[in-house]
């Protein structure tokens, strides 16, 4: 949840390290701090808050140091205070540690610790490391020795960096259940939580896996487990570019990726629709395939907007395959003894690859030797490592903490899983056709549905100072109306809900009167009728109606105040479509009401902790 970053070498750390920090901020953005080492010791500065609190702190000059790390926090144990920010130090100020993750057992090592003579000064379960090491280091041992020994008693999850006074030339690293990248310069090495702050930085990275510790000096690195096994990395180049970690003109990234879901569709889409045959080619799970193809039953497991995709991917297998699902929230699933066996297959969504809930339903699923499919974004991430099989979205970083272009690429892919999987059980190569079509075209659509963006903004200023609003939509824009309400909740910081339209009147419509806008997503399709008298009950208690419709729609004008229209396309796809409006709407209401679109109070954009 935390992002951190270190680098040994050459050059002048401080800038470095703060770049990386600005990179990977939307990780958490409580407080930040970096250490350095100098001749006189560590040098520290901490601030509460983002980094540019960091920043107007700092002295106008600081130290000159080539070995440094840093940290920016997303807060578990303890306020978001300085005193609480990393990195932390051991009694004796000689080791400086920055953590993300969770340390299970440490209310057990800081009691044994304080009972050893060690003085805390934080509430963090992450200062507990600093001290264990100080035990390890009394005894003699160089840097990477002591933190392994120390590691060995930690039960917990951990990306770790530590620089040491007394070892000028080394950066320890390690890493369990939080992920971390080393990057590899000209007698340097830069470490992150993700590669966002490598790029354009270095060429070549490498990926630690978990219960892997590594000691970085100037002229090369060591890697061991903390079994204190020999390890063989392997290095790759790295596949990101400046522009795709920018927000190339947009005042926020949230902006610029909702903006870009024409061209990421695109590359979702790319080299994986064949007309001809009227299918899809999804060469990540085509090696290992059969488990999926003769799947009894399907378990979709995610969180948060993921879930929401998974909800849609649920109604598309069902209808199209005939195979049952189930739609399980990760955090949820290993509590509660799934049934998932050698019978089932379970496919785990996220934009991350790295939410701690998804990647521990894995890990149980495995247990109970079902087949795990993944789908992911981040290319690496341990959820695509962990998983038997999977496809990524290919939709490029996302970093705008609301999710909104993995969204619709996850829509995506669980489209073309459903058109591979159809094709191959029941589905005609004209009913295939038909939907390769309809795919290449949704692109095109959403262009002309964000053109409509002025028209939004004014629907949002409207309703800029409401303090609660409704969203309601039936069958695969069920999910639509919950991902619509959670984008609003998340960076408006407005009281939403989103409902199976029909359910209101077991319920919700208490709720209703000329105070609420309840937005519906009313298209063209099975169930248009239905919804309309959905939207009657609305207009009979006095509420507000916006509508998203099918373009052409006349009818709708009668029952909604507001109406933004979409494109028609079939009934499965159109989440794909229904959800842009929503997406804007939430963006203007957040900026008409002054809030940090990207970085909204109190979240971090993936949730590494349980
Ligand atoms: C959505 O806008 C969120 N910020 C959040 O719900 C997110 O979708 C969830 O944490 C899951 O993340 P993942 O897709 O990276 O696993």
């Amino acid at each position: 949840m935390c992002g951190i970053v270190g680098y040994i070498g050459s050059q002048n750390a401080l800038p470095l390290l703060l770049n990386g920090l600005h990179r990977l901020e939307y990780r958490g953005y409580d407080s930040a701090g970096v250490a350095l080492w100098t001749d006189e010791g560590i040098w520290m500065q901490k601030a509460a808050g983002k980094i540019a609190e960091l920043e107007r702190i700092l002295p106008a000059e600081p130290p000159q140091s080539t070995l440094g790390i840093g940290h920016t926090r997303w807060a578990t144990h303890g306020e978001p205070n300085s005193v609480n920010a990393h990195p932390h130090c051991d009694c004796g100020r000689r080791i400086a540690v920055v953590h993300n993750g969770i340390i299970e057992n440490f209310p057990l090592l800081r009691d044994e610790l304080i009972r050893k003579g060690h003085t805390f000064q934080s509430q963090t379960d992450s200062e507990v490391l600093c001290h264990l090491f100080e035990e390890y280091l009394e005894r003699g041992m160089e840097l990477g020795e002591a933190v392994r020994q120390g590691l060995a008693c930690v039960q917990g999850t951990y990306g770790l960096a530590i620089i040491d006074r007394d070892h000028p030339d080394t950066l320890v690293a390690a890493r369990n259940g939080s992920p971390l990248v080393i990057g590899h310069g000209e007698e340097e090495f830069f470490l992150a939580s993700d590669a966002a702050p490598l790029v354009g930085v270095i060429k070549s990275v490498t990926y630690l896996d978990d219960g892997e510790l590594a000691v970085l000096t100037r002229s090369g690195m060591t890697v061991r487990t903390i079994e204190n096994c020999p390890v063989d990395k392997h290095s790759e180049p790295i596949d990101l570019d400046l522009q795709q970690i920018e927000k190339s003109g947009y005042a926020h990234f949230m902006l610029k990726e909702i903006m870009e879901q024409p061209s990421t569709l695109a590359d979702t889409l790319r080299g994986r629709l064949m007309w001809e045959e009227g299918t899809a080619r999804l060469g990540g799970i085509e090696h290992d395939f059969e488990s999926l193809l003769y799947a009894r039953r399907i378990v979709l497991t995610a969180c948060g907007t993921s879930w929401h995709s998974a909800l849609i991917g649920e109604f598309m297998f069902e209808e199209m395959l005939g195979i049952p699902v189930e739609v399980e929230y990760a955090s949820e699933f290993r509590y509660r003894n799934p049934i998932v066996n050698d019978d089932s297959v379970v496919i785990a969504i996220s934009q991350s690859g790295e939410t701690a809930d998804t990647l521990a339903a894995i890990r149980e699923a495995k247990r109970k030797r079902s087949k795990v499919y993944g789908i992911c974004n981040v290319v690496g991430s341990s959820i695509a490592r962990e998983t038997d099989a999977g496809v990524y979205l290919h939709a490029g970083p996302e970093i705008g903490v609301a999710s909104t272009k993995a969204f619709t690429s996850q829509v995506t892919v669980l489209a073309l899983i459903t058109l591979l999987l159809g094709r191959m059980r029941s589905i005609s190569s004209a009913r295939g056709r038909e939907l390769v079509s309809e795919l290449q075209a949704i692109p095109g659509k959403i262009r002309t549905i964000l053109e409509q963006h002025e028209e939004i903004r004014q629907i949002a200023e409207i309703h800029q100072y409401v303090r609660n609003c409704l969203y309601l939509g039936r069958g695969y824009n069920y999910p639509v109306a919950l991902e619509g309400a959670l984008k609003l909740k998340e960076i408006a910081y407005v009281h939403a809900e989103g409902y199976p339209a029909a359910e209101i009147k077991h319920g919700p419509i208490a709720l209703i009167d000329n105070q609420m806008p309840v937005v519906v997503i009313a298209t063209r399709d099975s169930i248009y009728e239905k919804i309309l008298s959905n939207i009657e009950e609305v207009r009979a208690r006095s509420g507000r109606v916006i509508a998203i419709a099918t373009e052409g729609d006349q009818e709708i004008k009668k029952h909604a105040q507001y109406v933004i229209y979409v494109p028609q396309t079939i009934e499965m796809l159109s989440p794909l479509l229904t959800i842009i409006p929503l997406q804007l709407f939430a963006y203007y209401m957040a900026i008409l009401r002054n809030c940090d679109v990207d970085q909204p109070r109190n979240l971090a954009k993936s949730v590494t902790v349980e």
